[in-house]
């Protein structure tokens, strides 16, 4: 007995004198008021909660259990006294059934000037249906909030979310570094007005893994100043497909550069890989951008690039994109195509594409090798390709 004794003793005796190893503190919404009863609201509850964990000195833990709560919009603001803040959820979250609550916001949730913060886990449900029907008939309305915000944040980690039926975009990240998204689930149907899946602005170090989008919008909008994006097993449809741009809209703008989507497929959706610019001067640009390992299933615009992008050709003076796009990699992208041009590239007359990249491409349409086009667009394709490069 007395020999086993210090053998207890010992891991005690170092926890003691080394709390920040495992004191990590332990935050339950429900002590703080909130309410698993989907009607009360719970806003104020998150919002001290986080207030705890973001004071804390120590790593801080949130958790969310089983049930609906009910919350208005919540900016969660750094920065925080320690970087290893968890909220783990296992219930939904739910906006309150009138839009307008939340509708003039810029986001429901909102994380700013963070560092070291994981989700994991949770369902997001904005409720958007009633702001999309105010959308779709032609009333004036709110514009709607993003689902899920992060901004000037780093070293986050974003893994099991679902964010169903957002009233605009389901999740934007801008100005941060770092973010890791895995297993995120994406839904609203084909037919919601801007429910960008995933929009990634000013932000280095992005990976997204394992998602599945289907939207009324772009899958994944990549924006100015997105720099080393890794997109890998995402799959996507309804909606428009994953989008560079639109690029190019002021003058000046950064840049878009090493952006890799790998093993992706596209279900019925408008565009599959597309980069996308306004026809109007700008110091932007696109470029290291590879699409690897692509299925399209019944896709209506594969493969584009497009930078005569002018809704309503207003502000285009010239009509032309300053935005240089260059050294793009198409390899092994395969399936079908819903119209015959399988295969765009529209490039501005002023900044040709270049370096374009194709290898292993095999598009058909209606059982038929489908059709490709080319404008400005200048590079080499590499083994089978078909529609056969127009390069
Ligand atoms: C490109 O981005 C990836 C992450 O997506 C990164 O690992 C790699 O180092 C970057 N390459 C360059 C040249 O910056």
């Amino acid at each position: 007995m007395t020999t086993r004794r210090p053998l207890i003793f010992l891991p005690l005796l170092f926890l003691f004198i080394n709390p920040s190893i495992s004191a990590v503190l332990k935050l339950n919404v429900l002590s703080y008021g909130a309410k698993p009863d989907g009607a009360t609201d719970s806003t104020k509850a998150f919002l001290a909660a986080w207030t705890q964990a973001c004071a804390s000195t120590s790593p801080a833990s949130i958790y969310v259990p089983k049930g609906r709560f009910l919350l208005r919009s919540v900016t969660f603001k750094g920065q925080c006294k320690n970087r290893a803040i968890t909220i783990r959820i296992d219930g939904t979250l739910v906006a309150p059934a009138d839009y307008r609550v939340i509708g003039n916001a810029d986001n429901w949730f909102a994380f700013q000037d963070v560092d070291g913060v994981s989700i994991l886990g949770g369902k997001l449900d904005a409720k958007g249906t009633g702001l999309w029907a105010c959308k779709n008939s032609g009333k004036s309305c709110p514009s709607g909030a993003t689902t899920l915000s992060f901004s000037k944040s780093k070293n986050i980690v974003v893994v099991g979310l679902t964010s169903l039926n957002s009233q605009m975009f389901h999740i934007v990240i801008n100005g941060c570094q770092n973010v890791k998204m895995q297993r995120v689930t994406v839904i609203a149907p084909g037919t919601s007005p801007n429910t960008d899946g995933i929009h990634v602005q000013l932000s280095t170090g992005v990976t997204i893994l394992d998602s599945k989008i289907q939207t009324g919008d772009d899958c994944v909008s990549i924006g100015p100043g997105a720099t080393n994006l890794w997109m890998e097993k995402i799959t996507c449809g309804p909606g428009h497909g994953i989008s560079i741009g639109s690029l190019g809209k002021d003058q000046n703008e950064a840049g878009v550069k090493n952006v890799t989507v790998k093993t992706a497929t596209f279900i019925g959706t408008q565009n599959g890989v597309r980069i996308k610019s306004w026809a109007k001067p700008s110091n932007g640009f696109a470029r290291n951008i590879v699409f690897q390992h692509v299925t399209m299933k019944n896709v209506q615009n594969p493969i584009v690039i497009d930078q005569n992008y002018c809704p309503g050709n207003k502000n285009c003076p010239d009509q032309v994109s300053g935005v240089k796009v260059s050294d793009v990699t198409y390899q092994d992208i395969h399936g079908t195509s819903a119209t015959q041009v399988a295969v765009k590239f529209d490039c501005s007359s002023k900044h040709p594409c270049s370096g374009i990249r194709m290898e292993g491409v095999s598009l058909t349409y209606k059982n038929e090798v489908a059709a490709a086009s080319c404008k400005h667009a200048g590079g080499t394709s590499f083994g089978v390709v078909q529609p056969t490069s127009c390069l």
